[in-house]
């Protein structure tokens, strides 16, 4: 198959979190089973550094009541061809969707925009696509685009697939917007708040999300918001298909940010990762140790730093378990000021045993994985999540919410397979228990180590994801 990805992250290119681990994991496994495949992305700021390969297009189309040009450069991202659109006053930014505090006000056109000129390239270029596979509200335009060109006999042999990465993104569009957007009210479906994503749920040809747990919830509200009608409309069509772990880049066997590899039979690199890390952060020597003279675990977090990931209970939680427990916390993370202030300030509080670091450092997130002995993550909701499936392959108990694809794929204590902590309600209370749960089982070397060892064989492979998305194009109309 000719498989066309349009995507607006891509894990090398542009990342700000998990979807561009998963656009790049599928694409690159998909090519292993010898399919052609093809990602179109934005040209954002940082692209205008990449090399380019020579050829390039320009292109023309009309989109509303407004004419537009374009260029279409190219570069090859490890072995994948990608179509780069640009136009500089959209795209050409620091940062993809916002200027680091609020949404750029012109993003339903940026990516109408994008969305148009992707089909318009494909179009005039007679690339024939069997399937053009999107990724979230920035590309679910596209649906409603392909219809409009296959009524004019164009790309008649594509079908458009649509994967909702997160449905809490939806990219709302004020009705004066529609005609700009080249949209009619008869393209939304009654009683729905318009949005990109909604206008992607009701016209893709097939749908699915990323986890089996999180497509379930989606059936219904809160976790739809509002859009659970056009779920259950799509419900016999609407599969979830849990991402994969590019162990080509997550494995502490051969992972290059590491000051040492490690693997399930030998944990010695991963104690040296430990040390190095409590080195660097200046994390005390007199906390890394009880007064039984055992040591203390180290719980690590790297993450959006966004009301999702669980930080209403999870800084009250901190302020509260900090000031008794035998542990020590390291965190990295960008987003909201409202979580990041309290999570500084909770440093002057807690010297010798917790950090926060604000950034991100794609490096840096893996010494976290590789250090800590368990890994937070405590999310409100969570479509998938990667950091779980990473933590499980680097020896790093995950600690979860009972959500989504957290659930999915971590299996809680007592089970005989658990692989991890589990915690039910979204509560200040419930996470301190699961807290100092992680802080017993570490005590009991033994019974940590067999959880341990048991996640680190688990497989996630985007080869199996790979295997469903292709019965998902077969099946599509
Ligand atoms: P989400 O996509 O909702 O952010 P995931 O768990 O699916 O959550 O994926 C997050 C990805 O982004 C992981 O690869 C994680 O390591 C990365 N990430 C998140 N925050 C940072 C950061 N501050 N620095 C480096 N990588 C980060
Ligand atoms: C989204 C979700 C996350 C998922 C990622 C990749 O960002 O929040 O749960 O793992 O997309 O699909």
């Amino acid at each position: 198959m000719h498989i066309v990805f349009l995507c607006s992250e891509y894990e090398g290119l542009l990342k700000t979190g998990g979807l561009a681990d998963a656009t790049r994991g599928l694409a690159q496994a998909l090519k292993a089973q010898g399919h052609q495949i093809t990602v179109l992305l934005p040209r954002y700021g940082v692209l205008y550094q990449r090399e380019l390969l020579p050829e390039w297009q320009s292109i023309y189309f009309a989109l509303g009541e407004q004419h537009y040009g374009c260029a279409v450069r190219h570069l090859l991202e490890d072995g994948i061809s990608v179509a780069l659109i640009e136009h500089h006053d959209f795209f050409a930014r620091s940062r993809p969707y916002d200027d680091g505090y609020h949404a750029f006000a012109d993003n339903a056109l940026r990516f109408a925009f994008f969305c148009k000129a992707a089909l318009c390239y494909l179009s005039e270029s007679g690339i024939k696509a069997d399937v053009i596979h999107g990724h979230d509200w920035q590309t679910a335009l596209a649906a409603v685009y392909l219809k409009q060109m296959q009524q004019q006999g164009k790309l008649l042999q594509s079908r458009f697939i649509l994967t909702i990465h997160n449905a809490a993104y939806q990219q709302g569009i004020a009705q004066h917007d529609f005609k700009n957007l080249g949209l009619t009210p008869d393209d939304f479906a009654a009683g729905i708040a318009p949005s990109l994503l909604s206008l992607g749920v009701q016209h893709a040809s097939a749908l699915n999300t990323v986890s089996q747990g999180y497509r379930d919830e989606l059936l219904s509200e809160p976790a739809a918001n509002g859009l659970s009608a056009l779920y259950q409309a799509r419900q016999s069509s609407f599969v979830g298909i849990l991402n994969g772990c590019d162990y080509g880049r997550w494995d502490p066997q051969t992972d290059k940010s590491l000051v040492a590899n490690y693997h399930s039979a030998d944990l010695t690199g991963k104690q040296q990762c430990k040390t190095e890390l409590r080195r660097q952060m200046g994390l005390a020597d007199s906390h890394a140790h009880n007064h039984n003279g055992q040591k203390v675990p180290l719980f690590v977090l790297v993450s959006r730093v966004t009301g999702q990931k669980g930080f209403d209970y999870l800084i009250p939680a901190l302020t509260n378990w900090l000031g008794t427990c035998d542990a020590q916390v390291v965190m990295m993370g960008t987003g909201e000021q409202k979580y990041i202030q309290p999570l500084k300030a909770l440093q002057q509080q807690y010297p010798l045993k917790y950090r926060f670091i604000e950034g991100f450092d794609e490096d840096f997130s893996h010494q976290l994985e590789a250090a800590g002995d368990f890994f937070l993550m405590p999310s409100l909701f969570e479509p998938c999540g990667l950091n779980q499936i990473y933590s499980l392959r680097y020896g790093t108990v995950p600690i979860v919410r009972a959500t989504g694809g957290l659930k999915d794929t971590v299996v809680a204590l007592p089970a005989r397979n658990a692989t991890g902590i589990h915690f039910v309600e979204p509560a200040e209370q419930d996470l301190i228990q699961a807290l100092k749960s992680a802080e017993a089982l570490f005590q009991n070397q033994s019974k940590y180590q067999k959880v341990q060892q048991r996640g680190m064989q688990q497989y996630f492979g985007w080869d199996q994801a790979a295997e469903k998305y292709l019965h998902l194009y077969q099946q599509a109309q």
